[in-house]
């Protein structure tokens, strides 16, 4: 589709940038917070790059006003956090930690006093390593009480303040490195219990969305999805195959479930007669129904290219934590499909596909399948960046990622795409869960590595100036 003429973005796009508690706040034992699985799970050895963990990470939790004060000078309209649940729950459940809650409620405070949107992720990977010793935390159906719960209490705290609200971030994305590859917690690699926790996952997912509809009636809430569109890596049939195969086992498996309340029918047909597939109790399809979101949030990264896998073919590959471009593997699932290299794309040093067309397709899809609104929760490049003598980080490479994707948001508006906002990842650089701290996304940089706090300073990279003429011109300094 070419447009001869652009319609500019929507007036009160929601111009932001985003981050996640346990990958900024540091002060992982502090006024009261009990431990999550990463609190734990970083303190493995071999598990993180260099054995980076978010102990300090960028002390944002000390430094919240003067990060907030960069946020007013680069002028953003909206600005994507995630509340720690173990920092407001301790043990998971039961007596709440007030203190926990404030922070929160000046975080909050202080973003509407300087005119910003707050958009709160109820949550971002962080369980309470409590729920994982007492009953596994996502494998057991307790957890849909016990996250609730947790969700109701912030409902109340901060629904007549916050009106954008993220349920889970990236279910899809965490639960596969948590019970595919074993490299998130809990480390382990079973297919079936992988199902099972996404099944718990989902339930508790349209149960918060249902309490949001009584607890904050006004606000708008949708999960965020670590979305991969799908390509084929040809034209041959058997390829096309295995992209159907990818986009209904990577993608609609947990799209279909958030948007229509329903599981795809071909994959949940390939579980059963697998054995995989999740058991369901009474209720269960009912509550899913139930639990529709406002909007689609959407983690864009990168477009995966797949080709036919025999059976007998590709399983497990080594994934690139470490910066040396070329060292990703392929891996993929005997009979559905593997993931090729798309000779048609460059690639970041992490060896992810830079494909700003690839945006506007999954923005398409989307629309076309559920007619849902858009909010792309994430969207930015993790690169090395070099301070240099004269304290300056000239991140051009950044500035071209982020314009090139924001160019095919406007396109994909201009196809008829309803996408409400855009929060880049990240705002100041943050601990990459795997790949330390070297992996920098922000507009801000912070002088800190993977082994040494340093000063923590935040210094601000060419690319914070960029974003910030784009939210002033509304997007068309894009065009400059
Ligand atoms: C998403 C997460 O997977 O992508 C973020 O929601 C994460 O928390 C981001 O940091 C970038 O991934 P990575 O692995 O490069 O840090």
């Amino acid at each position: 589709m070419i447009h001869s003429e652009l319609k500019p973005f929507p007036q009160g796009f929601l111009w932001g940038s985003a981050s996640a508690a346990y990958q900024i706040e540091g002060a992982w034992n502090e006024d009261g917070k009990g431990l999550s699985v990463w609190d734990v799970f970083t303190k493995i050895e071999g598990k993180t790059y260099q054995g980076s963990n978010g102990n300090v990470a960028m002390d944002h939790y000390h430094r919240y006003r003067e990060d907030v004060a960069l946020m007013a000078e680069i002028g953003l309209k909206a600005y994507r956090f995630s509340v720690s649940w173990p920092r407001i729950y301790p043990s998971g459940y039961g007596e709440v930690n007030e203190a926990g809650l404030r922070f929160y409620d000046q975080l909050i405070d202080e973003l509407l006093a300087n005119g910003i949107e707050p958009v709160l992720t109820l949550y971002h990977w962080d369980v309470p390593q409590a729920l994982m010793d007492e009953y596994g935390a996502w494998e057991s159906r307790r957890i849909i009480d016990d996250f609730n719960r947790y969700c109701i209490t912030l409902f109340e705290r901060y629904g007549d303040r916050v009106k954008y609200w993220v349920s889970l971030n990236e279910q899809n994305y965490n639960t596969n490195h948590g019970f595919i590859t074993a490299m998130h917690p809990p480390g382990v690699k079973d297919r079936k219990r992988f199902y099972q926790a996404n099944h718990h996952a989902f339930l508790a997912n349209a149960k918060v969305i249902q309490s949001f509809r009584k607890y904050v009636p006004g606000g708008k809430i949708g999960p965020s999805f670590a979305y991969s569109p799908a390509y084929p890596s040809s034209s041959k049939p058997e390829d096309m195959l295995a992209f159907e195969n990818a986009e209904e086992f990577t993608n609609y498996w947990w799209l279909d479930v958030y948007c229509l309340g329903q599981y795809p029918q071909i994959p949940l047909r390939y579980l059963h007669e697998h054995g995989l597939a999740p058991e369901f109790e009474e209720g269960d399809l009912e509550l899913l129904r139930q639990g529709k979101p406002d909007f689609v949030g959407v983690n864009y990264y990168q477009t995966i290219t797949y080709g036919d896998n025999p059976l007998g073919g590709v399983t497990e590959g080594r994934m690139n934590t470490t910066g040396q471009k070329g060292s990703n593997q392929s891996t993929g699932i005997p009979g559905l499909y593997k993931t090729t290299s798309n000779p048609n794309l460059e690639t970041s040093n992490w060896d992810w596909a830079i494909d700003p067309i690839g945006l506007r397709i999954g923005l398409r899809r989307i629309t076309s399948r559920y007619g849902l609104p858009v909010f792309i929760t994430e969207n930015g490049l993790g690169e090395f960046d070099k301070l240099e003598s004269d304290d300056k980080i000239h991140d051009d490479y950044r500035i071209d990622y982020l314009k090139s994707h924001l160019l095919q948001c406007q396109q994909a508006i201009n196809d008829g795409v309803n996408l409400i906002g855009y929060c880049s990842w990240s705002f100041t650089d943050v601990l990459s869960w795997l790949n330390g701290y070297q992996k920098r996304y922000g507009f801000v940089y912070i002088d800190r590595n993977e082994t040494e706090e340093r000063s923590l300073r935040r210094i601000k990279k060419d690319s914070f100036d960029w974003y910030r003429e784009v939210i002033r011109t509304n997007g068309a300094h894009l065009h400059s």
